[in-house]
């Protein structure tokens, strides 16, 4: 039987759950003039739900993640390729002749997909300018096109002032609908609501929560109930307190519940022996980021671990808020009602330790 649980990618079809507001809510900002900004921590389920949004829509669409692009020249050649598996090259070949560097387009043999370059050395700056504004002309008002960018706050990290290019070359654009993607709350606010970036009041921003309990419990327990059909429920309960419903490790725990019932049937602590499963197999990772805490992390961590309060009059307030600053922006620590470990496992990790002092 397969694992009916997914996670670490893009989740599609049966493996993806509820989001219907958002889905709506994104379906109907796309078909206006405007652009959308999604925020979340990482991992709450940004790209999958734009993705199947996008899908739905029926509209072309290209995606780009920014972290996996490496510079503006490459940014440029990936939007490239991915806009020509929307648009065959031989219906837009009189377009790219005005480009000012002429791309180097090959067909992989292995894939049949499209392999753009441009040479080494050139100017990326000219690189994006043309590529999006071929973007724009293959495009009209009435049937625009959407871009989703994703990790769009690592556009910061990819060439000194691109984010004031980016938004001059955006500025005049009518046939895209971007649609920008960002984990990093802090860079992303700063982005797009600080009134001296570029990209001040670009589009309308969204904030994607955690999925609603009542929704995620359905989904579990219905899967688990294959495997445990008299403790599916309980189950579900379990795994939601443990990881406070964050989409990602829920699923991830769902998954491992789920081997554990399949590999041990019969087992009487199924929940309990997954967790220990996940743990173990990420201590050396835990052990080493932890190594690397200076005193004043590892005590707040220490601290939202337990659940004890933080204003304890060990560290002044303004030394505990800049700690937690940087532990959310590095993904540690998230805020959603109240500040929380990010990673239930790395949680345990922790508390583990506690029993055995090791710092
Ligand atoms: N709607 C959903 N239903 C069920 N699980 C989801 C959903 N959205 C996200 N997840 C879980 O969270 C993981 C991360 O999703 P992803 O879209 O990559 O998040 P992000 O882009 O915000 O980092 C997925 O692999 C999946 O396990
Ligand atoms: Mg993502």
């Amino acid at each position: 039987m397969e694992n009916p649980f997914k996670f670490g990618t893009i989740v599609e079809a049966e493996y993806f759950t509820d989001r219907v507001d958002e889905v709506a809510y994104i379906k109907e900002y796309v078909k206006s003039a405007n652009h959308l900004v999604l925020i979340s921590p990482r991992r709450f389920g940004k790209s999958s739900v734009v993705a199947k949004t996008v899908k739905q829509s029926g509209r072309k669409h290209i995606t780009v993640n920014l972290q996996q692009v490496t510079s503006v020249s490459d940014l440029s050649a990936t939007l490239l390729r991915e806009f020509f598996k929307v648009h065959p090259l031989e219906r837009i070949r009189h377009l790219i002749t005005h480009f000012r560097v002429i791309p180097t387009v090959s067909t992989n043999p292995v894939t049949g997909s499209m392999d753009v370059s441009f040479q080494p050395g050139a100017d990326g700056t000219v690189l994006i300018e043309d590529v999006l504004t071929l973007i724009e002309r293959a495009h009209t008002e009435k049937d625009r096109i959407i871009v989703v960018l994703d990790e769009f706050q690592d556009i910061l990290d990819l060439a000194p002032n691109f984010d004031k290019q980016l938004r001059s070359i955006m500025q005049n654009q009518k046939h895209i609908n971007y649609i920008l993607l960002g984990s990093q709350e802090s860079m992303m606010t700063d982005i797009f609501e600080n009134k001296k970036s570029p990209f001040y009041h670009f589009g309308q921003m969204m904030r994607l929560g955690k999925l609603p309990r009542e929704d995620f419990h359905r989904y579990l327990s219905e899967r688990l109930t294959k495997i445990f059909p008299e403790s599916c429920n309980e189950l579900a309960d379990s795994i939601l307190n443990y990881t406070n419903c964050h989409p990602y490790y829920s699923q991830q725990l769902a998954a491992n519940v789920w081997q554990v019932g399949v590999l041990q049937q019969g087992i009487e602590n199924p929940f309990e022996t997954a967790i220990g499963h996940i743990v173990a197999a990420h201590g050396l990772d835990f052990e080493r980021i932890w190594m690397n805490f200076n005193r004043t992390n590892r005590w707040i961590l220490k601290r939202l671990s337990t659940g004890k309060p933080l204003q304890s009059g060990e560290y002044r307030t303004s030394t505990i808020y800049s700690a937690l600053k940087r532990l959310q922006k590095d993904g540690y620590v998230i805020y959603s009602d109240h500040y929380e470990m990010e990673d239930p496992f790395f949680r345990e990790w922790i508390l583990a330790s506690e029993e055995t002092p090791f710092a």
